[in-house]
């Protein structure tokens, strides 16, 4: 196969990439960037790590078509330290076409957040991703990763009322499993959602956990988010769609600013994928005596 040839490959590969990322530019809100973290510990750029990584990343992409919640595990060599474990969960009010794209936009984001990290967690307003190779799978986690609160509601005790009745709804067991809970009162709405690994009484107590948590920290607020690790529970006036940046005064400026940043992200992460891929394809080519630097 000529250079050419490589190129065209990795040309084609690249808009794929693209298209993937940037089918319907920021026509939802499942994009809104919620929190993203790194483990400390780095992997070293071009080792079996990086090759399982990569792996587990496509299942979450390619899966996220087909259902909202996934977990991946790819055993190591040694059978130890190296083992890798991944997992995605959608909002689940989200299409099969919603999930993909929201679950492809955070991987490429997590891409670039966690260059090189043994592991990685990222939360969109619709679509939770992380991988690590330290168990995480089916613990229970009540960390709380993220929480804000939004301004006071004042003394509107009809407000504070409904807001009540909502928290309790989302925290209550009806003895059914609902790992996804949606609740409203007048205009304050609420959701609820513990990632799939859970048990349901796990779930459940999670759930619970969140919103004391959420009623406790955002007494008067008119909106508030409470994300744990492995659950999260949210609550606004308006609608939980519209919250987050649509309350801070500059929220068109943000909103350009993500906008920008997701589609130079994007491209880096696109970038990155392709020099992964043709040094890949090169080694597959030629074999281990082969120059990664060498082009010819
Ligand atoms: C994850 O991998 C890193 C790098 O190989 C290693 O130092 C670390 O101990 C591993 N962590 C676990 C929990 O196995
Ligand atoms: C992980 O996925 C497998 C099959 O996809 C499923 O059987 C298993 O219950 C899942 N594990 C957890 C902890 O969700």
């Amino acid at each position: 196969m000529s250079l050419t040839q490589k190129a065209s490959t990795g040309f084609s590969f690249f808009f794929l990439v693209n298209l993937i990322c940037f089918a319907s530019p920021s026509s939802s809100a499942t994009d809104t960037f919620i929190y993203g973290g790194c483990s400390q510990i780095k992997f070293l750029p071009g080792t079996a790590y990086e090759m399982k990584l990569n792996s587990i990343l496509a299942s979450v992409v390619n899966s996220a078509m087909f259902t909202t919640y996934n977990n991946f595990t790819v055993p190591g060599s040694s059978g130890g330290a190296d083992t890798l474990y991944g997992v995605f969960q959608c909002r689940g009010d989200l299409s099969g076409t919603d999930c993909a794209q929201c679950v492809s936009r955070a991987v490429s984001r997590l891409g670039t957040l966690c260059l090189d990290a043994c592991g990685g967690a990222l939360q969109l307003d619709g679509c939770f991703v992380k991988y690590d190779n330290a168990t995480f799978l089916g613990v229970e986690d009540k960390t709380v990763v993220m929480n804000k609160c939004g301004p006071s509601i004042g003394y509107d005790s009809e407000g504070l009322t409904r807001r009540d009745a909502v928290l309790s709804y989302l925290g209550t067991s009806d003895g059914a499993y609902r790992p996804f809970r949606v609740s409203g009162a007048g205009n304050v709405q609420g959701v609820a959602q513990c990632v799939g690994d859970l048990s349901p009484s796990e779930c459940q107590d999670c759930l619970s956990d969140a919103v004391g948590k959420l009623r406790a920290s955002c007494v008067t607020s008119i909106w508030g988010d409470m994300f744990l690790a492995k659950c999260y529970a949210r609550y606004s006036e308006g609608g939980y769609h519209s919250q987050g940046h649509d309350h801070d005064d500059d929220d068109d400026g943000d909103d350009d600013l993500d906008r920008t940043l997701a589609i130079l992200i994007g491209i880096i992460a696109a970038a990155a994928l392709l020099v992964v891929f043709l040094s890949y394809f090169k080694k597959y080519l030629c074999g281990d005596d082969c120059d990664i630097k060498g082009g010819k």
